[in-house]
């Protein structure tokens, strides 16, 4: 299939990418690199901007004759998103409502969207599934939400079979080491684990009083290969014209802050310094999905889900670079 995706110079969407080039997927990428690292679109064919352009988009679906578009490309930080919410609105939004209507007037009929369990905001019941209230708590969330809701209005009106995938926690890099985590500033938990194991600076607990067995955070951390798989199922089984659906992909498993500390002093065989630190706005105790109906509709069954394995190629990739 012929392939345009947004995004994918970033971490998430180079993992994707990848997938969908060994799959046999022929893969166009579009990114303004403003997050985004040319390395990792090293060997694609890379359309560098914005993917709003019409001038630079509109051109090149029809020049690739695209049949399906993987919008990854987004403002992805809570807190920033609560600093500047018109900036958010404006990309997550506008801009990608902008690049839909490119699809569209190209001819593109399948979409696949880049969402996350921001959409749910503060979880009513774990694990959560698709039914769940969409109650976001965030501009982040919010605007995740928005699109998908546009999405599903503009598949009817336009037949494109949509599918919206809802993100829990990407981690970890891919087999060979040579693709993984790298944002700046860095604001995850197991980049900043790790950069404590490497040397850097004591990795700061935020919030031990949450309402979980060890009193840290809970979070469901999915493995970037597993989320790149179900982008590939997601597109070849997105048939429907018209459809529009939205799949949790997670573990289905969850792991406290102080759980992932403790297995990577054991993946990296370091010491790790770790500090109390004040809760950090807006986290939720404990996100943890069902993923059932991913498994249910595309086959998709998560091959990473362990702990060690995750943080073992996050710290494959670390030393890769390091070298
Ligand atoms: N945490 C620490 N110390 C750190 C960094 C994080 O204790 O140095 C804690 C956080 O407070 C949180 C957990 O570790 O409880 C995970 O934090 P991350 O920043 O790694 O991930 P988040 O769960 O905050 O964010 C993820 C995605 C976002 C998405 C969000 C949806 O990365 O893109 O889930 O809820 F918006």
């Amino acid at each position: 299939m012929n392939v345009l995706l947004t995004g994918g110079a970033g971490y998430i969407g180079g993992a994707v990418a990848r997938r969908l080039r060994a799959a046999g997927h022929a893969v166009v990428l579009v990114d303004d690199l403003s997050t985004g690292h040319r390395d990792t679109a090293a060997g694609f064919d890379l359309i560098e901007g914005d993917f709003a352009d019409a001038a630079l988009v509109g051109p090149a679906l029809r020049r690739h004759r695209t049949e399906a578009v993987v919008h990854m490309a987004a403002h992805c930080l809570v807190g920033e998103s609560m600093q500047r919410p018109a900036f958010y609105y404006e990309n997550n939004v506008t801009r990608s409502l902008r690049l839909l209507d490119l699809a569209v007037a190209a001819g593109v009929s399948r979409f696949v969207f880049s969402s996350s369990a921001a959409v749910y905001g503060e979880p009513e019941r774990i694990p959560i599934d698709e039914d769940h209230p969409t109650l976001p708590t965030n501009p982040y969330g919010e605007t995740k939400l928005a699109f998908e809701r546009a999405l599903g209005w503009h598949a009817a009106a336009h037949r494109l079979a949509a599918v919206s995938l809802r993100y829990f926690n990407a981690a970890g890099a891919t087999a060979d080491g040579g693709h993984g985590e790298r944002h700046d500033p860095e604001s995850h938990l197991i980049p900043n684990v790790l950069a404590a194991a490497a040397g850097g600076h004591p990795v700061e607990i935020f919030g031990s009083d949450y309402p979980t067995p060890d009193g840290t955070a809970v979070r469901d951390y999915i493995h970037i290969e597993d989320l790149a798989e179900a982008h590939r199922l997601a597109l070849e089984a997105a048939t429907t014209p018209g459809g529009a659906r939205a799949l949790n992909l997670g573990n289905g498993g969850g792991f406290s802050v102080l759980e992932v500390i403790e297995a990577a002093r054991r993946v990296t065989g370091r010491p790790i310094e770790a500090r109390q630190a004040a809760r950090r706005p807006g986290d939720p105790a404990r996100l943890v999905a069902s993923s059932a109906l991913a498994t249910r509709v595309l086959g998709w069954v998560p091959r990473h889900a362990d702990l060690d394995t995750i943080l073992s190629s996050a710290w494959r990739f670390l030393e890769k670079r390091a070298r």
